[in-house]
């Protein structure tokens, strides 16, 4: 696992936001596994910008979202997808009908978890993951006590997911407590998967992520298993952790890898 510590917010999202830019230039038709949640938002600003400054084009680019709350149509103003187009879509080239997020509205919802499932695995499956992290360090909504060779089904929110998202709906308005997600065991699957995190609230989730065992209640532990998983976070995110140093001396390493390779940096 790469752990990289940045100073700040802006940092952690101009960070991402490159390693997606060079993935989509590499590969121009690659399949992109995006996120939901406050974090990411900052990432898909600086795609825009690259999108605007002509620096990338999306319009090759396929893409599967982690999660979906059930019981609530495509055109909510609380859905992902209503988030998903008004955050990233609606600003850049992608073609909308590339762009897949779990239906919350299913008549059988089981059935759209398989047929989800399907869709992933027929396009190649996902290039590269963008994960957040909930303070019970959950991903997508891969809770607590989430089995870690999960697939994409149908899931409780704990009360302290539904707590933590309730500042999204009004206070007599419905607020789903299930959800469909793509499983742990469906993220370990992408080829590449990338964890933003930032503030004091995600450091306990990160250092168990980082350095805890790896274990079903801490569901983000699972990416210590993956061959290819980045960690970014700033300086917050990283209060807890033990062997700061150590991450930011191997950070330091690769960069001059990097360079003495031609590469140049991303922040
Ligand atoms: P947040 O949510 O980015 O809004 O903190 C992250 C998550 O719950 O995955």
């Amino acid at each position: 696992m790469k752990v990289v510590i940045l100073k700040d917010a802006t940092e952690v999202a101009k960070y991402g936001a490159a390693i997606f830019v060079k993935q989509i230039k590499r590969k121009p038709s690659s399949v992109l596994g995006l996120a939901t949640g406050s974090t990411p938002v900052a990432m898909y600003e600086e795609l825009i910008s690259a999108y605007k400054n002509k620096d990338v084009s999306f319009s090759e680019v396929k893409s599967f979202n982690l999660d979906e709350y059930l019981g609530i149509a495509d055109d909510h103003p609380q859905s992902y997808r209503s988030f998903m187009n008004k955050e990233l879509f609606d600003h850049v080239d992608i073609d909308k009908s590339n762009t897949e997020v779990p239906p919350g509205d299913a008549e059988n919802p089981i059935e759209a978890c398989d047929i989800y499932e399907r869709k992933i695995f027929d396009c190649g499956g996902i290039d590269i993951q963008l994960l957040g992290i909930g303070r019970n360090a959950h991903i997508g909504f891969n809770e607590p006590s989430s089995s870690l060779g999960s697939r994409t089904r149908v899931k409780t929110l704990t009360q302290e997911t539904i707590d933590d998202n309730a500042r999204f709906f009004a206070k007599d308005e419905f607020q789903p407590h299930l959800a469909i997600t793509m499983g742990i065991g469906t993220i370990l699957e992408s080829k590449t998967v990338v964890l933003l995190a930032t503030g004091e609230n995600k450091a306990q989730a990160i250092v168990d992520t980082v350095q805890g065992p790896v274990t079903a209640h801490c569901p983000a532990s699972a990416l210590q298993l993956h061959r290819d998983a980045i960690v970014i976070i700033d300086e917050a995110a990283a209060s807890l952790l033990k062997n700061k140093d150590f991450f930011k001396k191997m950070e330091q390493e690769n960069m001059r890898l990097e360079e003495s390779l031609g590469n140049k940096r991303i922040v």
